[in-house]
């Protein structure tokens, strides 16, 4: 897959970790920055990355800021983003299957590399269930979004 990735000033070691590995996944990595410890805007990053995973120019993103909510919150402004907050195992798995998400968020001042390494991957290998249950909520999602005219 095409992986966007981005992340502020307090995601930016993790993020530049986290790329080999990925790569070593097997994955085609874009790096939209930051990538020095100067004060940037974690909306910045958020919005370069899911631009692109919205207008389908890469297949997933991954986004990391000191907590990963804010990276999360502006990540969900943008129409055809379901980004999801995860720090563990399950929920990367669960997220997958149950919410189809298309955008990863963590926080680098909350898990170390390792749990983050074991999360991209589980991750980027769980398919969505496909089950009428969570297709029918991931839709009810997309009519909230037709709802307020977000869709692009
Ligand atoms: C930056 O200090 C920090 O606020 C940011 O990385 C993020 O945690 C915001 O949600």
């Amino acid at each position: 897959m095409k992986i966007a990735i981005g992340a502020d000033h307090a995601g930016y070691r993790l993020k530049d970790e986290l790329i080999p590995f990925i790569q070593q996944l097997g994955h085609e990595v874009v790096d939209y920055g930051c990538s020095c410890p100067d004060s940037v805007d974690y909306p910045d990053y958020a919005i370069e990355v899911c631009d692109k995973v919205a207008a389908g120019e890469a297949d997933r993103g991954i986004l990391i800021c000191g907590t990963g909510i804010g990276m999360t919150i502006a990540a969900n402004k943008v129409p055809g983003i379901r980004c999801a907050l995860v720090h563990d195992l399950f929920s990367a798995k669960a997220t997958r299957e149950h919410n189809d998400t298309n955008v990863l968020s963590m926080g680098e001042r909350v898990i170390g590399p390792g749990v983050a390494q074991e999360i991209v991957k589980i991750w980027l290998e769980t398919e969505f269930s496909q089950g009428p249950r969570h297709v029918g909520r991931v839709n009810k999602v997309k009519a909230i979004e037709d709802k307020y005219q977000l869709h692009p």
